[in-house]
């Protein structure tokens, strides 16, 4: 089935006044990444080789997101005339003939590639149209699935439908697909005159039903289609994200000692065994290996964590942070840009950023690298087997050599030779009996007062 060739259509084009917000409504993010995104990206799952999306006037910042997704193609739709009108935006890409054709909303982050790959199924099995609906207690609002003897025949939206239609609780999910032969010609005979004066996309079903073409349902579960409309709404798609991710974690053999806690990226990947205590936030882009233990409210967004390593409690991976295998990260620590290679440790509170700590190396407590002048970043490197005394500053671009010894509380500024001793800090002086002379001679003067 997935040798059909397929297009999938995203209507992108809603503004969504009610997220109060300047950024449009689909990139508003559900596990740090975008409505639209999750969309495209269950599109994908689902073998659909194509994409075109519909967007709004003045929705530059959506055509460079799905753009930077590999969308194939962006429409524009100016003015909201409907969902049927937003479709034939993409008559173009429609005429290029695909033997399917999908439609989704990009504010439905939560719908799954199975689901999909259900409906592309009926479509192989010979269907010319297909509804992807669902069963709810509150239809209110959504389109309602008219069947008679067990075949739909119309769809009826809320404001259209009779108070028996309206009991109907088998809705419309807005994901509806098409046999690519007869899509044009059902959009093109669908006209506005309904209450809202819209091109409805749902009177697709009435029209092909008469014209005696195939119009079958396929069932999902209610929470896969739940729209993000405002914040409220997007909270609670967030939260059936967040659940579904640990469910799917644990499944797969990750430990999650509360798992209530732990807040997941739409791309995290956690391998087999790996450990994750509570309060742990992934942002985007983290990898981590078999075996591996995050401890406690530590945060993560676009770190690779290797086999076996630790890190944590509180620590903070930042972008571009590259933890070899058991590698031993401590509390209060931050990693930006570094890669940290095997089996070394940064105990704690210390700044790696930009920089490579070589192999077995141990950084002492509260060093830093001083990466950034003001105006540019520069690198540090330390080699395999070095070892950093607490409370160093490692002012960067330097080069710490391997097996090199950095005495404590040093301010290194210049390259240190492999196995070499450096120690840059005040010489210690120590006088004899200084100190009971002072309090002595300072007591006599405050007596004289
Ligand atoms: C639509 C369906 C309804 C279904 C419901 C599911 C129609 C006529 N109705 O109703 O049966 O139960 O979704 O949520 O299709 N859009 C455009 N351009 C337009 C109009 C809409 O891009 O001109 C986009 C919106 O941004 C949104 C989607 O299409 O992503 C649905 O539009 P909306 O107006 O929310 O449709 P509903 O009335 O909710
Ligand atoms: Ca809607």
């Amino acid at each position: 089935m997935t040798e059909r060739s397929s297009l999938g259509i995203v209507l992108a084009a809603g503004e969504g006044t009610r997220m109060r917000s300047t950024l449009p409504k689909v990139l508003h993010e559900v596990g740090s990444r975008s409505m639209v995104l999750h969309a495209m990206a269950a599109a994908r799952a689902a073998g659909v080789a194509r994409l075109a999306l519909v967007v709004g006037p003045n929705m530059a910042a959506v055509e460079k997101v799905v753009s930077a997704a590999g969308a194939d193609e962006i429409v524009h739709q100016a003015e909201r005339l409907g969902t049927a009108h937003a479709v034939l935006r993409a008559r173009a890409a429609i005429a290029e003939g695909a033997e399917d054709v999908i439609v989704l909303y990009g504010d439905t982050p939560l719908v799954r590639a199975e689901t999909l790959l259900a409906v592309r199924a009926r479509l192989a099995q010979g269907a010319d149209v297909v509804v992807l609906g669902f069963r709810t207690a509150r239809p209110t609002g959504y389109g309602r699935l008219i069947e008679v003897d067990g075949r739909l025949v119309a769809i009826r939206e809320e404001k259209e439908a009779t108070d028996a239609e309206r009991a109907v609780t088998f809705c419309n999910s807005g994901i509806m697909a098409f046999r690519g032969g007869v899509v044009l010609a059902l959009l093109d005979a669908i006209g506005n005159a309904n209450s809202k004066g819209e091109y409805y996309l749902t009177d697709a079903v009435e029209i092909a039903h008469r014209r005696g073409l195939t119009v079958v349902t396929v069932e999902g579960a209610e929470d896969e289609f739940l729209g993000a409309n405002d914040r409220v709404q997007l909270a609670t798609c967030e939260a059936i994200f967040q659940k579904r991710r640990r469910a799917e974690a644990l499944a797969n053999g990750v430990t999650l000692v509360a798992p209530e806690t732990v807040v997941f990226a739409a791309d995290t990947e956690l391998g087999p065994d790996v450990t994750i205590e509570p309060n742990v936030v992934f942002g985007p882009g983290v990898r981590v290996a078999s075996g591996a233990r995050i401890r406690a409210f530590s945060h993560l967004e676009g770190a690779r964590v290797g086999e076996g390593a630790t890190v944590g409690p509180f620590a903070r991976l930042r972008p571009g942070a590259d933890l070899g295998r058991e590698v031993h990260i401590g509390n209060f620590v931050e990693i930006k840009n570094g890669r940290i290679e095997d089996g070394a440790k940064v105990n704690h509170l210390t700044y790696i950023g930009d920089a490579r700590v070589g192999a077995k190396a141990n950084i002492g407590a509260g060093t830093i690298t001083c990466n950034y002048d003001g105006y540019f970043k520069h690198h540090t490197d330390i080699g395999a087997g070095a070892f950093v005394g607490s409370n160093s500053s490692l002012v960067a671009p330097v080069k710490i050599g391997d097996g090199a010894y950095i005495g404590s509380g040093s301010v290194v500024t210049q390259d240190v030779p492999a196995d070499a001793l450096a120690v840059a800090r005040g010489r210690q002086m120590s006088r004899e009996g200084w100190a009971a002379a002072f309090r002595t001679r300072m007591a006599r003067i405050k007596a004289a007062k």
